[in-house]
């Protein structure tokens, strides 16, 4: 094989294919190691095995490196919209003007969500976190569109399922916080483009008319731009695993949501910021703080900082961090959480335990300082991730399936009891 990787297993050697990727990152397929030789491999966390070939996004955790499509995100967040990169991530390139007009024009055609939803809502006590509401409602579209239950329909249905959950999206995610808040739902406004929408539906009210900031909408796309994709982390995994049963694109998305809440992914904006508050209450000694981290009989993390891939810099948080200190001015806002975090940022990086670890601020370190700037609640941070996410997760589903991956069924090394005989209660 001209490019090969030799394993010994027992004495024996074995010839396995070692293929490239475009950026030529190489991986030794194993996919057929079982059956050759009859021994698994066992990765926890996957830290080690790449579970597909994606042509989605790219990112080189080493020199901080992240494009989608190929197009660097730095330039994505400078010049493009969210539903451009959208398109791109889902559609696999740029749209024409044309096709970016056709694609905004059919997901404002389909922003309103059936009466019934409201019904749904009313279920929920106002102490629901929007996370599980957004994942419910999420859920709850297999009811309304039933013919989306079944990926294998024609493409034209399949991609009318992709437009109504991108349109739909700020709606469910502004009223699972309205639930919260136990007010009024409110309706989309069509003549507003998308984070315009977002922002009507979350903070307007039937009484007043409200004024959407084009200073914020224009901070919410680019954040959105930053959250878009981020190739095979825990909730894309979830959803391309959860698709690989060929469940529907809502149950897969569902499953992502859910996926994305927890503080080690996408649950660490809302975490960070509860941190710093925390930090700021017991007295602003980032030092202690810092000690507590480092401690391993500790169970506190410096949420925000670290990352699986990135061991030199995430550049969403370099971006993030500019876009914090610009939004921050532009609103005249001053937020004594900012300089926490700064000067937390700044002992980490001169602090030879996370230098040695490599640990460097993520996107979330900064993201809910830009949120709570915005105006948007703290147990809302996610929500606004997993708006961000939802055509990474499209993407990433529609790809495992154009890929026609196999189900998703990793195997395991058995650590419990050998066979032993069942005693009845009576015997015990
Ligand atoms: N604070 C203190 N120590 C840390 C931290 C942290 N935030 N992160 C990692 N470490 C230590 C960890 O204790 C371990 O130390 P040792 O080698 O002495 O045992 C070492 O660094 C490696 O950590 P790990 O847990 O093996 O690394 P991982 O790749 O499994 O975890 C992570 C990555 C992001 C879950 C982790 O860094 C973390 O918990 N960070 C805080 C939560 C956070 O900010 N998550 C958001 C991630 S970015 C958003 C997204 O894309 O989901």
């Amino acid at each position: 094989m001209p490019n090969s990787a030799e394993v010994k297993v027992n004495g024996q050697s074995y010839e396995l294919p070692v293929i490239e990727g475009t950026e030529q990152e190489t991986a030794i397929d194993i996919s057929a190691f079982r059956a050759q030789t009859g021994v698994i491999t066992i990765d926890p966390g996957f830290k080690n095995t790449g579970s597909t070939k994606s042509a989605i996004t790219f990112l080189d955790g080493e020199t901080g490196i992240l494009r989608y499509r190929g197009y660097p995100i730095e330039q994505l967040a400078d010049q493009s919209s969210f539903l451009e990169v959208s398109y791109l991530l889902i559609y696999g390139d740029l749209p024409s003007p044309t096709e970016l007009a056709e694609f905004q024009g059919r997901i404002t055609q389909h922003t309103l969500v059936h009466e019934d939803f409201k019904k749904i809502l009313d279920g929920f006590p106002s102490t629901a976190h929007p996370m599980g509401v957004l994942s419910s409602l999420v859920t709850a579209l297999t009811a309304f569109y039933p013919q989306s239950l079944d990926p294998n329909r024609s493409w034209e249905e399949v991609n009318l399922s992709i437009i109504r959950i991108i349109a739909k999206m700020p709606t469910f995610a502004a009223w699972s916080y309205k639930n919260q808040m136990g007010h009024p739902v409110m309706y989309p406004n069509n003549n507003l483009d998308y984070c315009s929408n977002f922002l009507h539906l979350m903070f307007g009210l039937p009484s007043t008319e409200y004024e959407v900031n084009p200073i914020v909408a224009k901070a919410l796309d680019k954040l959105l731009i930053l959250h878009a994709d981020h190739e095979q982390n825990c909730s894309a995994s979830t959803v391309r695993i959860v698709g690989s049963s060929q469940a529907s694109l809502y149950a897969s998305l569902s499953a992502g949501i859910n996926a994305l809440w927890g503080p080690l992914h996408g649950g660490a904006n809302q975490a960070v910021i509860e941190m710093l508050e925390n930090i700021k209450v017991d007295g602003g000694d980032t030092k202690k703080w810092m000690a507590k981290a480092k401690d391993k009989n500790d169970p506190f993390r410096l949420m925000g900082f670290g990352h699986r891939v990135y061991k030199n810099f995430d550049p969403r948080a370099r971006i993030i961090k500019k876009a914090a200190d610009e939004v921050l001015e532009a609103l005249g806002v001053v937020d004594p959480v900012l300089d926490i975090a700064k000067g937390l940022e700044q002992e980490a990086l001169e602090d030879q335990y996370f230098v040695d670890r490599k640990l460097y601020p993520n996107v979330d370190f900064y993201s809910g300082i830009i949120y709570r700037a915005l105006g948007i609640p703290t147990e809302m941070f996610t929500v606004m991730f997993a708006l961000g996410r939802l055509p990474g997760w499209i993407a990433q589903w529609k790809e495992m399936r154009e890929n026609k991956e196999p189900i998703g069924r990793p195997r395991q090394i058995y650590t419990g009891e050998n066979e032993r005989d069942y005693k009845p209660l009576s015997a015990r």
